[in-house]
């Protein structure tokens, strides 16, 4: 039975660690962060998530975390690596701290006897698992991979806010490997973490290093394209984006889910990865007009209802924004089309309240030069003379999972 180490316990890497505990294994989690790693030995979530807390609670005595990411290599067999890949000033994925632990791993294997899998999830673009990190692990290390270890990359489809559930249950499992030795045992990892494993796609490093983006982008496009029938829906005298979408998407081909009319998607994800798309296919000698076409509607969305409230506001109009999370029961902010509105709106010279229950002290900071974020829900209503709802409301429950807002 395999035992398990995590480098990088934010909200994926603490998740995934307590998931594979909660089955059975031994995890090792390792952060350079001294409080993520004490929060989970006292048993508490070192980052929001659902269901987190109680899970690392609950499986205290197979899940432990360090700082050393020497300590966590040598009593493991397979590590992911779980670390940020924030987008660099090119659009690309910055591999800075995934060098760096990739070091710290290669340093580590230097003193292993026996075979160790290192399995990179961070999202990065094709070719740097292969080109930009493993190198690093021969080098720190002085041996082989393909040899003396193995390489595959592995990204999760997961969702924040129900990022467990997602990793315990996914549609499929990518595996890009090195050789197929790294393959098999990342295979058979899942086979044994997962309670009903789902088909598992093996394929090189650079093919799963694109799958990755490529569902997050082709999700995206899904979301620009009902968008573009709401914009249409709102223009044709009784068009109705839902009821043209609940139909388009009982064609098997086409599919429900993220096909909602909505504000737009947001969050740390789903907007990086259309740039990315965008920089790889100019790197490439080519363009990939899909995705650049996708983000950049996804971005007009603010300006395109500011348009269509326009002749509500006259100057000193007092709007409240009512949700500035990128989706309902999260706090996080980044990317989020409710902010967006909410900077837009001040722009045009309209006085902005604004109010979410999750998210108020982060927008508070977010939006201190464009508006007033009020606890009180009832005291934005009250001082509004035009409200915006940027949250799902009734029927659109596809929107939820998938980070954008049905535009109310
Ligand atoms: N959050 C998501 O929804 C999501 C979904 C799919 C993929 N991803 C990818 O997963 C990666 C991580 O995302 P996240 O949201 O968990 O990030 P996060 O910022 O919440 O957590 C990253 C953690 O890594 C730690 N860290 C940084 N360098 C380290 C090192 N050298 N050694 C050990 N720990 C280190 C940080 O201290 C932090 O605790 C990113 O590449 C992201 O693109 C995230």
């Amino acid at each position: 039975m395999s035992t398990f180490s995590i480098v990088g316990l934010g909200k994926l890497g603490a998740s995934m660690a307590a998931a594979i505990a909660s089955r059975g294994f031994k995890v090792v989690g390792v952060d350079v962060n001294a409080h993520a790693v004490d929060a989970v030995n006292a048993g508490r979530a070192p980052a929001q998530e659902t269901d987190l807390g109680d899970l690392i609670a609950a499986n205290r005595e197979r899940l432990r975390a360090t700082t050393s990411h020497r300590e966590a290599i040598l009593e493991s067999d397979v590590t992911f690596v779980i670390v940020p890949t924030p987008t660099d000033e090119s659009g690309g994925f910055s591999l800075q701290y995934a060098a760096w632990a990739f070091g710290e791993i290669g340093d580590a294997l230097a003193r292993k006897h026996n075979y160790h899998l290192v399995v990179l999830t961070s999202t990065v673009l094709p070719g740097s698992t292969r080109y930009g990190l493993l190198p690093i692990l021969e080098q720190r290390s002085g041996k082989q991979c393909g040899v003396d270890f193995g390489v595959c990359y592995s990204p999760e489809f997961i969702a924040l806010g129900s990022v467990i559930r997602d990793f315990l249950h996914p549609d499929f499992t990518l595996v890009g490997e090195f050789d197929d030795r790294s393959g098999r045992t990342l295979a058979d990892a899942y086979a044994a973490i997962l309670p009903k494993p789902p088909p598992c796609q093996r394929m090189s490093l650079e093919n799963a290093e694109l799958t990755k983006i490529a569902v997050n982008t082709f999700v995206t496009t899904k979301v620009a394209y009902a968008n573009m029938l709401a914009d249409l829906c709102e223009r044709i005298p009784g068009g109705d984006v839902d009821v043209v979408s609940e139909a388009l998407g009982l064609d098997a081909r086409i599919g429900r889910r993220y096909l909602t009319g909505a504000l737009g998607y947001g969050g740390p994800c789903f907007p990086r990865d259309n740039v990315a798309l965008g920089y790889l296919a100019r790197v490439l000698g080519t363009r990939a007009e899909l995705a650049e076409t996708t983000d950049r509607m996804n971005r007009s969305l603010a300006g395109t209802v500011l348009e269509r409230l326009n002749l509500s506001i006259v100057h000193g109009t007092t709007v409240a924004v009512l949700g500035l999370a990128y989706k309902p029961f999260s706090h996080v902010i980044e990317e989020s089309q409710g902010i967006a509105l909410a900077k837009a709106l001040s722009r045009h010279g309209a006085r902005v309240v604004a109010h979410d229950p999750l998210a108020s002290s982060l927008a508070s900071h977010e939006l201190k030069d464009h508006g007033l974020v009020l606890d009180s829900l009832h005291d934005c209503l009250r001082q509004a003379s035009v409200v915006v709802i940027t949250t799902p409301a009734g029927r659109s429950r596809w929107s939820t999972a998938g980070g954008c807002s049905r535009r109310s």
